[in-house]
């Protein structure tokens, strides 16, 4: 809604489209912060937070590979969720490179009945935690029910053992980690979907264990695990 009365005003100003859009979509995600009085919108620099890792992942530590917090557009979260063709309320989704805990809060908002967020900056897991802290509460609206993990650790040290359903993937990782990431992710259990923002991904995704689902916007594509029956 935000979104459209931005849009409306600049074109009557006649203002510049793409700009129009970045307001728009900084306004939306300000006024769901807002809403949900939680704090997720600074971006942070990966080398400017302590990171504990062990002795092992310690010489990647600036690794090119990670990437620094830029949380997900709340519009994009939204969608993606409301694109992925599960039923929340069974569902646990694991977000990787979880920052401030954004998406883990949409998650909770929609339904899931489990939030995992994996995050390698210490104070981001903290942040993270208040603001999940805060979505539970449910000031204002009705309580949230879902379970809520998070694992302060590099996303290589992953192990895979939690059940989950649904990966949530906001270019948090690059190269051979993302390689490594995705080939470790078990076949056979059961469905599981990875949602991935930015194209670039499609590369590694595209692989003969994923194959696209939907692309729900330029920007977000649904992928499932190939050894699944065509149930959709
Ligand atoms: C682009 S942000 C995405 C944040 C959040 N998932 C969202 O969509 O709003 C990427 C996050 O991944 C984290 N990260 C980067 N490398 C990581 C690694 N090797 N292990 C775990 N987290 C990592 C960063 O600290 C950052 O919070």
């Amino acid at each position: 809604m935000i979104n459209r009365l931005i849009s409306a005003i600049y074109r009557r100003l006649n203002l510049y489209y793409s700009s129009t859009k970045l307001l728009a979509h900084d306004l939306n995600d300000l006024y769901y912060d807002l809403k949900y009085s939680i704090s997720t919108r600074e971006w942070e620099n990966l080398s400017d937070y302590p990171i504990i890792l062990n002795k092992d992942s310690l010489a990647d530590q600036f690794s090119k590979d990670f990437v620094d917090y830029v949380p997900s557009r709340y519009s994009y979260i939204f969608s993606a969720l409301d694109s992925i063709p599960v039923n929340p309320s069974s569902t646990t989704i694991l977000d990787v490179g979880s920052g401030k805990g954004r998406v883990l809060c949409c998650a909770l908002l929609k339904g899931y009945q489990k939030v995992i967020g994996i995050e390698i900056g210490n104070h981001l897991v903290d942040l993270s935690r208040n603001n999940l802290n805060q979505i539970k509460k449910g000031v204002f609206r009705r309580r949230v029910v879902g379970d809520v993990l998070l694992k302060n650790i590099n996303i290589e040290d992953y192990d895979h053992q939690d059940e989950y359903n649904v990966i949530f993937m906001y270019n948090p990782i690059r190269g051979d980690v993302l390689k490594k990431f995705l080939d470790k992710i078990p076949t056979g259990r059961k469905d599981i979907w990875i949602c991935y923002l930015r194209e670039k991904a499609d590369r590694k995704l595209n692989s003969s264990r994923f194959h696209l689902y939907k692309k729900v916007h330029p920007k977000i594509a649904i992928y499932r695990l190939n050894n699944l029956t065509d149930r959709t």
